[in-house]
């Protein structure tokens, strides 16, 4: 049997991956079903056949015929292109292998939506003369794709913003975190929004100022600074003067 009577022979049989080594020879065929729309309305069927590693022939639904490659892939492409049969058989390949196989995978990963867990903090509290550091964080949300912005008095705000990526939890959710400093003025609302497609809107969460215990808790961490700092000037100053009257002795 030659090669080409073979490689004939075998197309018709596979119609899932096939992969066959004989004789030092290594023959294989990758079949891809490529799409992006959620309801399958692109997609996309591509196998190739390659020998020893070399692409021989490809067929591409979009194209709808058979694309060789060496002098051999050339000669069997246009044998296969002039077989009705088929030529419908890996056209119909969209509807008989691709749909079937990503639509349980749509359902159980790519359709998946998790809601987002929102927290708004005080990074730190501002005052008169300090502006404050209020920061929006989402937890676990999937997929990735999310937007998160602040709103002052129902306006976005665009400078005095940062932001993370969305980091990757390793466990299939992310988190994000944003931060907005601003001068803290009486009767203002700070709002954090956040999109994503878990929501069917644009989620607004309104920040209410630090609760006092964290004010006492910078304060508290004020005081140990101050009193850090006195000993040390204290340590500092009293090696000095022992060091001069050391010195006066000599
Ligand atoms: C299939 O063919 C179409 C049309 O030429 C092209 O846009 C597409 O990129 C091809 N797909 C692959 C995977 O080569
Ligand atoms: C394929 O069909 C074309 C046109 O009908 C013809 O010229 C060509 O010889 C055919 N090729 C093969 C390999 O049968």
């Amino acid at each position: 049997m030659t090669l080409l009577k073979l490689l004939n022979l075998q197309h018709i049989l596979m119609l899932s991956v096939f992969t066959a080594t004989a004789n030092g020879y290594y023959f294989h065929t990758w079949k891809q079903c490529i799409y992006s729309s959620p309801d399958l309305s692109d997609m996309e069927f591509i196998e190739g056949f390659y020998f020893n590693k070399y692409p021989v022939i490809k067929f591409n639904s979009t194209v709808g015929m058979f694309e060789g490659f060496s002098d051999f892939g050339i000669q069997t492409a246009e044998l296969w292109n002039n077989n009705t049969v088929v030529l419908q058989q890996f056209k119909a390949a969209v509807d008989t292998y691709c749909k079937p196989n990503a639509k349980p995978y749509e359902a159980a990963i790519y359709s998946k939506k998790e809601r987002p867990t929102v927290k708004l903090s005080s990074v730190m509290p501002g005052d008169s003369t300090h502006p404050a550091l209020v920061k929006c964080s989402a937890y676990d949300f999937y997929p990735q794709p999310i937007k998160v912005y602040w709103l002052k008095d129902g306006v976005q705000v665009t400078s005095d913003v940062t932001s993370t990526e969305e980091l990757p939890n390793g466990d299939w959710y992310y988190q994000i975190h944003t931060m907005l400093e601003y001068t803290p003025k009486s009767a203002e609302k700070i709002s954090c929004v956040v999109e994503h497609a878990s929501f069917t809107r644009p989620m607004i969460y309104d920040w209410t100022p630090a609760a006092p215990e964290f004010e006492w808790d910078i304060q508290l961490l004020f005081i140990i600074e101050s009193a850090a700092l006195l000993l040390g000037i204290i340590i500092a100053a009293s090696g000095y003067i022992y060091f001069k009257i050391k010195t006066s002795e000599l």
